[in-house]
């Protein structure tokens, strides 16, 4: 089989934990490559995943043995090596949400279509049977008319030097994690969404937003969304009807061996729908793969990204900031 020769952007915690284990499992990828901004850190992660280690970001895109580059690093800088990667001549897998602003994103997602390469945001959740089971349910009557989707998505408080901290590299709750509510009532209520208010507490000291909360309405539906990085741990959404409501717990990163639990919820009782477990990691490299090995099916990433993109700056425009606490 034909393997996409893959190279990694920085060695960060989530391609060590979640990423480069389903790059390497992977049989339509092979990891040719990690780049760290640190020589020592590269070979570690070299030495883990079997792979080569690279010292320096365009050090690994001057390779010509890499076709595709993974790219975790902190949002305020995925513009510029997304924009250097494509350059390049390489198809990109980048973290959500793909930048901090929407020009960023539209200027990525233009280069990708004149250089005919693919451009993917890893929105990995997307990527699980779940959501799909969920979207049966709804298209066969099961809660009746859609009416309402609430999500949360809440973490406990993260260390003073983790960089969702510093402004600097795009920190915040609303693009770390609030981007996934977000996503998901695209997913659940449409794309023409309007934001009807929102509100965003910031850190004194650091400035960044440390939680926020947004209301959103299309034809019909309302979306009621919360994120924080202070919290007691939630991750969950609902989808009520005119005659039931769906839950689903950890929505958003359900490990591989989770088998999810939908609520169904009706006038004539709750009963407890248990899914498949499914790998959202191993899922969302395959889509990659196999569509940049095919060549084709590029469009379609790109739209979806602008239309993120356009919808979490709204929220951020319309966001009240709030009183802060003591
Ligand atoms: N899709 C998902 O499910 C998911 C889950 C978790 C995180 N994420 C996203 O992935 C991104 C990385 O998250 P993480 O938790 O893995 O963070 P992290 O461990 O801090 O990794 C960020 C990496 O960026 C590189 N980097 C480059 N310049 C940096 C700078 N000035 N300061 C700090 N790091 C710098 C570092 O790699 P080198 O030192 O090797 O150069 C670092 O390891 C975030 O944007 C986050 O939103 C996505």
């Amino acid at each position: 089989m034909e393997r996409l020769r893959v190279g990694v952007l920085g060695c960060a915690s989530i391609a060590r934990r979640k990423m480069l284990p389903a790059l390497t499992a992977c049989p339509r990828t092979r990891v040719t490559a990690v780049a760290s901004r640190s020589g020592e850190r590269a070979k570690e992660f070299a030495a883990e995943f079997g792979t080569v280690p690279v010292a320096g970001y365009q050090e690994l895109l001057d390779r010509p043995d890499v076709d595709a580059v993974y790219l975790p690093l902190p949002a305020g800088l995925r513009a510029e090596w997304i924009l250097r990667a494509l350059e390049a001549g390489k198809h990109v897998l980048a973290e959500k949400p793909l930048t901090t602003r929407p020009a960023l994103a539209r200027e990525a997602v233009e280069l990708s279509r004149r250089r005919g390469l693919l451009l993917m945001e890893n929105f990995m959740f997307l990527h699980h049977s779940a959501h799909r089971r969920v979207r049966e349910l709804v298209g066969a009557g099961r809660i009746g008319e859609p009416r309402s989707f609430s999500a949360e998505f809440t973490i406990p408080a993260l260390p003073a030097d983790d960089i969702r901290h510093r402004p600097e590299l795009g920190g915040g709750a609303l693009l770390d994690l609030g981007a996934y509510p977000v996503r998901a009532a695209q997913l659940f209520c449409g794309p023409d969404l309007a934001v009807a208010g929102a509100v965003l507490h910031h850190d004194p000291g650091t400035g960044v937003d440390v939680a926020g909360a947004a209301l959103l309405a299309s034809a019909g539906m309302t979306a009621t969304l919360s994120f924080g990085m202070a919290h007691h741990y939630r991750c969950r959404y609902a989808l009520t009807g005119s005659e039931g409501t769906l839950t689903l717990d950890r929505a958003f990163t359900p490990p591989p061996d989770h088998r999810p639990l939908l609520r169904l919820e009706r006038p004539e009782g709750t009963e407890e729908l248990p899914l498949r477990a499914d790998d959202q990691f191993a899922n969302v490299v395959d889509v990659f793969a196999r569509t940049a090995l095919a060549g084709r099916g590029f469009d379609g990433p790109g739209d979806r990204i602008l239309r993120q993109a356009d919808l979490l700056e709204r929220v951020r425009l319309a966001a009240t900031p709030a009183p802060t606490a003591g």
